[in-house]
């Protein structure tokens, strides 16, 4: 099989989410890594990716400069994923989708809902993929979760329950550090702190394995390390389109919490539990039986639970290997095979009206509000 060309924009030297991108991108073959703008300083981005084996013509000194070079090769890459600073998304994501780039953006798309919906434009009409990296949703056991779910093996959902709290800004002393500050700075950060950096993973998992959308929502927002403007902390209730109840709390506040993303789906005939730091293992409990503990890599599982893991059961398969997941499912959709599971622009925007409602809402003690993209209303 022929590998497709790919490129990545941000992802430097040092970066947090580059490594698992690299590593994802990677994973199966499907992909040959030939160009990159990596980082924000043109000499270091430039350096970096020769290193990484791009040839020098292809390590580009910015994205400008990168949509430039690749537009008018024969060879150019089919996919770009972008991994900059939330704040530069959008535009990059654009330009590359209208000059007819398939795209990976990373989460949050964009900073405004108009944006988000501008993405989704563009993307319907220039008949590109735009894809959205809420990794976790592409997990092995979260598939299961979903299969069983749509299999009615819970029965109808009456209630989802997802945190995605950790405990790593809770040190008031180190509140100033800039690598922590930023995110709780409007100016850096846009209209939200925690709730848009890790609560909308936990928003779109909700939506993701109940099959459904969140519709209205209520929120509670706070600071609690008094020099923060935006929230590290909040509690989000929601209702889905189908009357789900949803629960939501986020938080980086929450010392001893490492990861801490879990969700819980209660239906009624039965509950499930998966958590990201034990992302091999789904808790099931049908009503009045046992709680049993399904395995990946078990015999019986569904399909995409089944195509989506590499290793034999018991053996670890983690964070690169989800986003493997996601770069699977796009070289199949580049290639023309349709993959339900993979999140898209609609994903990306419905994020954005979440939390700028959320934001709305907190202001307001919590008033209940439409939460869905006037463009899906
Ligand atoms: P980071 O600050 O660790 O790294 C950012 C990288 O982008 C650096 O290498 C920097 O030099 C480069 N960069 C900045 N501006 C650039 C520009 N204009 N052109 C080219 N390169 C540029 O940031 P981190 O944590 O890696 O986050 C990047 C993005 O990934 C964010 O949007 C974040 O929300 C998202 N993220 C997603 C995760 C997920 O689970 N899906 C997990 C962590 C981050």
């Amino acid at each position: 099989m022929t590998k497709l060309n790919w490129g990545m924009i941000g992802g430097g030297e040092g970066s947090q989410i580059g490594p698992a991108h690299r590593l994802g991108a990677q994973a199966d073959g499907r992909f040959a890594f030939v160009a990159g703008a990596l980082d924000h300083r043109a000499e270091e981005g430039r350096a970096y990716a020769q290193r990484l084996g791009i040839e020098a013509g292809r390590a580009y000194g910015d994205w400008k400069e990168m949509l430039e070079g690749e537009r008018g090769r024969a060879d150019r890459i089919d996919l770009v994923t972008v991994a900059t600073p939330n704040a530069t998304h959008f535009e990059i994501t654009k330009s590359f989708l209208e000059a007819g780039f398939n795209v990976l953006c990373e989460k949050p798309m964009t900073m405004t809902v108009e944006e988000g919906e501008d993405i989704v434009r563009v993307a319907e009409k220039t008949g590109r993929i735009c894809a959205v990296n809420y990794c976790y949703s592409a997990y092995p056991m979260v598939r299961q979760a979903r299969a069983m779910v749509r299999n009615g093996e819970i029965g109808k959902v009456r209630l989802v329950v997802t945190n995605f709290s950790h405990g790593h800004h809770g040190d008031a002393t180190d509140a100033d550090n800039p690598r922590v500050r930023w995110r709780y700075d409007p100016r850096m950060a846009g209209v939200s702190g925690q709730f848009a950096d890790c609560g909308i993973h936990a928003l779109h998992m909700a939506s993701f394995v109940c099959d459904d959308e969140v519709e209205t929502l209520s929120a509670d927002f706070a600071s609690t390390i008094a020099s923060r403007e935006l929230e590290d902390d909040a509690m989000v209730n929601f209702r889905m389109a189908g009357g789900t109840v949803g629960r939501l709390w986020t938080s980086s506040v929450a010392i001893g919490r490492q990861h801490g993303f879990d969700i819980q789906i209660f239906g009624e005939t039965g509950g499930l539990r998966w958590a990201s730091e034990q992302p091999n293992q789904l808790i099931y409990t049908p009503v009045g039986g046992r709680t049993q503990i399904i395995e990946k890599g078990e015999g019986g599982l569904c399909e995409e639970a089944t195509r989506l893991s590499r290793v034999s059961i018991a053996h670890p398969e983690g964070f690169p290997l989800a986003v493997a997941n996601i770069y699977c499912d796009l070289a199949d959709a580049i290639s023309g095979a349709a993959r339900d599971g993979l999140p898209g622009a609609e994903a990306g925007v419905r994020s954005m009206a979440a939390v700028h409602t959320a934001v709305a809402s907190a202001r307001q003690n919590g008033a209940w509000m439409d939460a869905r993209p006037p463009m899906f209303r």
